[in-house]
Parts: structure tokens; sequence; C-alpha cells
């Protein structure tokens, strides 16, 4: 037995076999200076000195071999960036919703479909109105308020197109059928009927038409602002003053109107407003109505240069609350059927309403001792400099 002997190679056990890799095991050799025996070998000579375990390496693993790979690797990743933000127009795509997700995808996507149809259609649907599920804790889910949303403010639009729709239709067709039914009572007995009582008759009718026709063509532009408000400056007392004058005053009215209250606006619209509270007032006052016109310094949130105030006030039966925002609605009459007779068709304070914001003001009922009490508030005009 070699006394240099250190190691000494038995045959592996079952267990150990796996361990060592059959290319680390043929490239055990051993180590120079000690060449193995020759002859046939006992079981003593297949001692070695030293086995040195050498790691043979492969010819792909050759470090030129692996630059040339490594660079062609980042000329390949660039190209496909650069393609990729070519073809995406540099935008990153969303990523794609999981399987469960596209699944939900398609009945959401045609539920809202079939929503705005219905919606469109002026289909009856549930009162509340028929909605997508928010559970929103997905990218897809999260698009689901937004688009109720919508359908909601469309909804909206559409019931109140309808109800203008069936509101201007009424309106128109109260006279029409006035003047049908005077017409053909005319030619049943013509011999009865001259051209002229026939005309007068007809007359109120048409005037009535006619306003509604005026009203509402000033509410749709004022409404659309495609006429911008002509500006200049208008004293509102000297204003009430013309209106007072020439409109028809049939109770006692009481004008307190202040030295110059001037705003910036449309004196047209502005005196048509005025007219309207004051024939409104006029209609319904028991006996008195108070017309007056003041300027308030700048108050707290309002505009810089002071508030010019107009009030209607009159001693009538008032307006509930919870009814004075829905005076302010088109076509909206709280009056019994005699007294509205003798109104419009209930377009005038809508019209009012719009022309004080168009101005930059606004037009509210505030509340009183007794009857009503119109208020309008526009921002003061700059002082002329001398
Ligand atoms: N001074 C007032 N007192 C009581 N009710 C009023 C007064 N002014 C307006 N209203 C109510 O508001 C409704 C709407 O007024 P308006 O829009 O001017 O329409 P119209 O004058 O054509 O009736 C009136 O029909 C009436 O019911
Ligand atoms: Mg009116």
């Amino acid at each position: 037995m070699s006394q240099r002997s250190s190691i000494t190679a038995r045959p592996a056990p079952a267990h150990s076999a796996a361990v060592v890799p059959p290319s680390l095991a043929a490239s055990i050799r051993l180590s120079a200076g000690h060449p193995p025996a020759a002859g046939p070998a006992s079981q003593d000579d297949r001692a070695l000195d030293v086995l040195e375990p050498v790691a043979a390496t492969p010819v792909y693993a050759h470090p030129a071999l692996l630059l040339v790979l490594f660079c062609g690797a980042l000329l390949l990743a660039g190209a496909v960036v650069y393609l990729g933000f070519r073809l995406t127009g540099g935008r990153v795509p969303p990523a794609p919703a999981p399987p469960d997700e596209q699944k939900d995808a398609a009945p959401k996507q045609a539920r809202a479909e079939e929503i705005t149809a219905k919606r469109m259609e002026g289909e009856e649907v549930e009162a509340a109105g028929p909605r997508l599920p928010a559970p929103a804790h997905t990218e897809i889910d999260g698009l689901a308020p937004g688009l109720n949303r919508t359908l909601g403010r469309l909804e909206e639009a559409l019931e109140r197109q309808r109800r203008f729709s069936s509101d201007a239709s009424h309106e128109l067709r109260t006279p029409l059928t006035a003047m049908r039914t005077q017409i053909e009572d005319a030619l049943q007995a013509p011999q009865e009927t001259d051209a002229a009582t026939l005309a007068r008759a007809l007359l109120p009718s048409l005037d009535r038409l006619q306003r509604i026709a005026t009203d509402l063509l000033a509410l749709s532009r004022l409404e659309s602002d495609a006429l911008p408000v002509r500006r200049q400056r208008v004293d509102l007392g000297k204003l009430a003053e013309g209106e007072l004058r020439t409109l028809p005053i049939t109770k006692r009215t009481v004008p307190l109107l202040g030295p110059d209250v001037v705003v910036m606006g449309d004196p047209d619209s502005l005196g048509s407003l005025i007219c309207n509270l004051i024939g409104n007032a006029q209609r319904h006052a028991a006996s008195t109505v108070t017309v007056t016109v003041w300027r308030e310094p700048r108050g707290p949130g309002g505009p810089p240069g002071g508030t010019a105030v107009l009030e209607v006030a009159d001693d009538g039966p008032g307006i509930p609350r919870e009814q004075r925002e829905k005076v302010f609605q088109r076509f909206t009459r709280l009056d019994s059927a005699r007294s509205r007779d003798a109104g419009g068709a209930g377009l005038g304070l809508a019209i009012a309403r719009q022309v004080a914001q168009n101005h930059g003001g606004r037009l509210t009922i505030e509340d009183s001792a007794e009857g009503a009490r119109f208020v309008l508030q526009l921002p003061l005009a700059p002082a002329l400099t001398p």
C-alpha cells in the first residue's frame, strides 16, 4: 500500500452515483507526475496520489463567443422596443384584462348599449334608471361610475326635453283649439258672421300664440348663448321708471328708485325682466306693489364693485317656499285656471332668470312679511372716471 496515497478510489456507493455529474466524473484525472501504474491494476494499485477535479470548458462558453452573444441580445432587445414604439405610436397599451374580467366585459358593454338605446328611444325603464353594477375593483369596473353619471345626465336631458315638448304642445293647442271652434262656428252660419267680428274674436288667441312663439325663441336664444349679451351702462332705477310708465298699472304702485344704480348689460332684456316681475305682481297683489332699487356695498362673496338690487314686492297670496324654485321652470303656473287666463304661458320667470344669469347675476324669491318678494341682484358697473 503506497504511503503517499491520500485518496482511495472506490466504487461509488449507489446513493452518491447521481451526485457527481458525468462531465465532471469524466474529467477527474490523476495529477501530473503520478501516472497510473501500467499493467493490470490490483485493488491497491487503484489508489491515487491526488485527484483534482478539473471542469472542462465547453466551446460555447468561450468568452469571445459569450461577448458576441450578449451584444446580439442587446441589439435584438433594442430593435424590439423600437418596433413596439413605432407600432403603438409611443403609447403603452393597456394591460389585457385577465380572462375572467374579459368574460365580464362583454355582457357589461351589451348592457350599456341596451340602456342607451332604451333612453334614446324614450322607452319606459325603471324609475331610478337602469345602471351598471359598479364594484370598482378592476379597470373595467372603474369605468362604470363615469358611464352611470353620463347615463344619468342623458336621462335628465331627455326627460326635460320630453316635458318641454309636451308642455309646449299643450300651450299651443289651447289657442289653436279656440280659433278652430270660432272659425267652424262662422262657417256653419256664414250669414250671421261678418269678417270683422270673426277677426276680432280670433285676435286674442293669435296674440297668445305670438307671445308663446316669441318667448320660446327668446328662451332658446338665451340658453344657447348664441347671442352675446349686449353690454352698455344701464341705470336700473331709470329703466324701472320707464317700464312703470308704459305698463298697464292696476294696483297702487310705490316706486322707491335709488339714483346711480348702474349695471353693465342689455337694456332690452333687462327691461323685459322688470316688466315680467311688475306684471306678475300687478296680477297677484291684493292692493299694493312696491318696486325698490338700491345699491349694496361689496359683501362677502359678492361682486368686487358691489351689487345693484331691484326688488318687486306685493301683498298678494305669495309663493310657498317649496314652490319657489319650481316657478322658474318653463311652463310652470301655480295659479287657478281663472287667473291663468290673465297671465302668459308660464315662461316669463324662466326667461327672467336666464337674463339675470347671463348678466352675471341672480333672481330669487325671498321671505317677506306678506305676499311675494322677487329680488334681482346684478354686479354694479365700475364707476366712470372723469
Ligand atoms: N307675484 C307673484 N305672486 C304669486 N305668484 C306668482 C307671482 N309671480 C309669479 N307667480 C307664479 O309663478 C308662475 C310663473 O310666472 P311666469 O313665469 O311669469 O308665468 P306667467 O306670468 O305666464 O304665469 C305664475 O303663473 C304664478 O303662479
Ligand atoms: Mg309672467
